[in-house]
């Protein structure tokens, strides 16, 4: 069979991975299992999460601490019983055209991984085990704080009782816990172990290029504070004149925004603390960030070049409705899929920007000045738009955005620079050359 292609290069047709998540309590498993399901969705492979705790909760919603005690039956019996529903929904879901499943429970004994293994490789499906071990008693503290007092097994209860609560499960949890291979007898598994948020890391059997590629971004994820600003450049002439693409020097208002932008930049960094600045290695990015302190560290990126329009770069909308009237057409049915002759699609730019997405997740305070398509494509990242959604995203320029990742979200705020610029957002079928206002629903 013909190989097939995807958001990662080639694979075979039949590569199906389950990552088995393993650690004790508040290791961050629900965390790395929730990055590692959005990256893979944004590179279009089906990835989902099936969470034990979830159908725990359906015949223990809110168990006490003892309920985890590998001496009380009872809670033994319904967390296996949770654990095979997991699992078998997992099955399903790759018989259904799943590609990478994430188990996402304890699997603390070497008894359940080895009952894990032998239940999901006899379908032909490879396990990745991937192990977070971290000692820090006072990050797990905040671990529990930030996390667990709000989840819905303490729903009603005192936070510092919940706390307790928890710590205590977690010490039944440590009385049978095995670190992977630690007795020397698991190494024919397949596993990452990320020690301590990645101080440390072993990686053992990785056998394949979507393995290595699910590895290596789970090793570069970190957890110190940090946001991720975006901006599109400031207006163009070509904007002003409704033209797409091209590589033209900014309007006056667009010369506006760029001064402007140090300021607005400050009010939302609120400290001093100096950002590293992305452009693309386009005119109008690079103008636009020219005022920012000297001292802030800036990169240009090809990948950071706008959606490349092929035939109809420096045409209008109209213009390119009435030369290629099916092309347009088809753009407005598949926004995402169509690739312009001779350039890019959305989803051709996601791939090229998948460097970048690795590079900041490995990177604290970054400042991005891109383009109206390239923004869409980190946002639905960040902020999980369908391939449906995302091509449609009002950005509106002039205006910047701040993404704060949360432990299971990412926080967005706009500072608006109040200086006037053209629509650049296009409804469907429409050939208008600015649509302003743009619709609700963006940013
Ligand atoms: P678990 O699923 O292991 O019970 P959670 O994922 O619910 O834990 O815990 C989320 C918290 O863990 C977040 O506050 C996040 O910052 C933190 N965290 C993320 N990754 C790690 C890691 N590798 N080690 C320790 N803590 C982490
Ligand atoms: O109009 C500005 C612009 O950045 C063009 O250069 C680019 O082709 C376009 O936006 C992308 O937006 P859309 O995909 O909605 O046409
Ligand atoms: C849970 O019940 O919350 C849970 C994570 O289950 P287990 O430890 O059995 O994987």
């Amino acid at each position: 069979m013909a190989p097939k292609t995807n958001g990662v290069g080639i694979m075979p047709e039949d590569t199906h991975i389950c990552v088995v998540m393993v650690g004790l309590p508040a290791r961050g498993k629900s965390y790395i299992a929730q990055r590692a399901q959005r990256y893979l969705k944004w590179l279009s492979i089906p990835a989902a999460t099936f969470n034990v705790g979830n159908y725990r909760r359906e015949n223990a919603p809110h168990p006490s601490a003892d309920f985890f005690d590998t001496n009380n039956a009872e809670g033994e019996r319904k967390r296996r019983v949770a654990a095979e529903a997991a699992v078998s929904d997992m099955l399903k879901w790759f018989k259904s055209g799943g590609v990478v499943g994430i188990l996402d429970a304890t699997n603390s004994t070497k008894e359940r991984r080895k009952w894990v293994l032998e239940r999901i490789a006899s379908e032909g499906i490879e396990v990745l085990f991937v192990e977070s071990r971290c000692d820090d008693e006072d990050l797990i503290m905040a671990n529990i704080r930030d996390v667990k007092t709000t989840s819905p097994d303490y729903v009603g209860q005192d936070p510092e009782k919940a706390a307790m609560d928890f710590r205590e499960r977690i010490r039944n949890y440590e009385k049978v816990y095995k670190s992977i291979n630690d007795d020397g007898d698991e190494d024919h598994l397949t596993y990452l172990k990320i020690m301590n948020v990645g101080k440390k890391v072993f990686i053992n059997r990785i056998q394949d290029y979507l393995q290595s590629r699910v590895v290596y971004f789970l090793m570069n994820l970190h957890i110190r504070p940090r946001s991720v600003w975006l901006s599109r450049h400031g207006e163009s002439m070509l904007n002003l004149e409704g033209r797409i693409g091209g590589d033209a020097p900014l309007s006056h208002r667009g010369e506006e925004y760029a001064l402007k932008l140090p300021e607005l930049v400050r009010e939302s960094v609120g400290s001093d603390r100096p950002l590293t600045v992305w452009t693309s290695t386009l005119k109008r990015t690079i103008a636009t960030a020219r005022h920012l302190p000297k001292h802030y560290n800036q990169l240009q990126w090809k990948a950071l070049d706008e959606l490349d329009a092929g035939v109809c770069d420096g045409m209008t909308y109209q213009e390119i409705a009435d030369q290629y009237p099916e092309d347009f057409q088809a753009r407005d049915e598949d926004k995402y899929n169509y690739r312009y002759r001779g350039g890019e699609s959305y989803r051709d730019v996601v791939i090229r920007l998948e460097p970048i997405i690795m590079e900041l997740e490995r990177s604290e305070d970054i400042l991005i000045i891109s383009h109206q398509a390239v923004i869409r494509c980190i946002y639905a990242y960040f902020m999980q738009k369908t391939q449906e959604d995302s091509p449609w995203v009002p950005v509106p320029l002039h205006t910047l955005i701040k993404l704060t990742p949360r432990a299971y979200g990412t926080e967005m705020q706009t500072y608006r620079a109040n200086i006037k610029a053209v629509s650049t957002w296009r409804g469907k079928g429409s050939t208008a050359k600015h649509e302003d206002p743009a619709p609700e629903g963006g940013i």
